[in-house]
């Protein structure tokens, strides 16, 4: 009797560990036995895809972000929809703007041929973001791994958990507060639109329509906004793009800040960093101290890379990145 309920509570114990993940469950070089070549293939890839396009650099970063923000970092924004079961990848966040995804195909077939079912698709976007900030700013760190991949992809669900481009700075704090991320992260990891490019359908409203006695956003420089109506014509039923840095749109530093400084944040988001009584001094800092900000900018990754992780048995090991197993 007594050794039975011993038991029970042992297995509820067992049960309980290895279901309960938690970022501590992720290590560096967590492939180190099982497949010792899977970070340097994932940094193949990464460097050949970058060095012909940067633009896709800046998409994986922003892929991390959009995975790990909804349902945690478990490649979820990878499963491509199937007849009845739309996924987060069609969701506007995501449709048509988000790129990078032949880039994580390419590893993963890479690593299937020589670690078949090994490394899962989360570590490979965590890798791959890694990797892109290396490229593109020179920024170095190391990624703990062993995520486990998602069977579940939810079109709608990015509207709930993804800051829109018209956050303030209170609006900001709240959207990442809930995915554990501190005020000082947000402000910090928001340095990742030194890089890359929006659609105008982003920030238009700041151009044309800001309110009902001023057409134009105050807060924006008015030669940037002269230059964005140029590539960003009000008439439209196509969506052009822009870069959200116009001088330096493949280097990731700190200039975003500098850039928010000249009132030349290109999305409200942005600027509202520069503007807001609780930011400004995060802002400022990191505009002056560029080695600090990459430091932190580090850090803020790995740990924007551990919410909400599935470790141990949960998930699976996807073995195509689209498709559940
Ligand atoms: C703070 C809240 C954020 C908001 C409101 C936001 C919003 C946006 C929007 C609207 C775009 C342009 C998409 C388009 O229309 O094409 C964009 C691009 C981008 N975002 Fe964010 N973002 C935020 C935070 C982040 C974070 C935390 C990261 C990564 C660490 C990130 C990385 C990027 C990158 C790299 C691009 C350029 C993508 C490309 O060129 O393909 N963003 N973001
Ligand atoms: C429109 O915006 C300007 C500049 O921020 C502001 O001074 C003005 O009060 C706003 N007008 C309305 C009607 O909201």
């Amino acid at each position: 009797m007594r050794s039975a309920k011993l038991s029970t509570l042992f297995i509820l114990y067992i049960f309980t560990v290895s279901t309960l993940a938690s970022a501590s469950d992720l290590k560096v070089g967590y492939y180190h036995s099982s497949c010792p070549n899977a970070e340097s293939i994932v940094r193949k890839a990464v460097s050949k895809a970058v060095s012909r396009n940067p633009g896709l650099g800046a998409g994986i970063i922003r892929m991390h972000f959009h995975d790990c923000f909804v349902r945690g970092c478990d490649a979820s924004i990878l499963l491509d929809p199937t007849p009845g079961n739309p996924t987060e990848k069609e969701h506007p966040a995501n449709n048509p703007s988000l790129r990078g995804y032949e880039v994580i195909d390419e590893a993963k077939i890479d690593l299937e041929s020589i670690c078949p079912e090994t490394v899962s698709c989360s570590d490979i976007i965590a890798f791959a973001a890694r990797d892109s900030a290396f490229k593109l700013g020179g920024i170095r760190y190391s990624v703990p791994s062993g995520r486990r991949d998602g069977r579940v992809s939810i079109k709608d669900e990015p509207t709930a958990n993804l800051p829109p481009s018209t956050f303030n700075a209170g609006e900001l704090e709240e959207n990442f507060a809930k995915k554990g991320l501190s005020l000082d992260e947000m402000v910090t990891l928001s340095g990742a639109h030194s890089i890359g490019r929006s659609h105008c359908s982003s920030f238009s409203d700041r151009l044309y329509s800001f309110n009902s006695t001023h057409p134009q956003d105050p807060t924006m420089d008015p030669k940037l906004a002269q230059q964005l109506m140029k590539r960003c014509p009000r008439p439209s039923t196509t969506d052009p793009i822009a870069p959200l840095d116009i001088d330096t749109p493949n280097r990731l530093d700190n200039k975003y800040y500098l850039n928010l400084k000249n009132k030349r944040g290109v999305l409200t988001s942005d600027q509202t960093l520069w503007n807001s009584p609780s930011t400004a001094r995060m802002a400022r800092s990191n505009a002056i101290h560029g080695a600090n900000w990459a430091h932190k900018f580090a850090d803020a990754m790995v740990k924007m890379g551990s919410i909400e992780v599935m470790t141990g048995i949960q998930g699976e090991i996807r073995k195509n990145c689209r498709v559940v197993n």
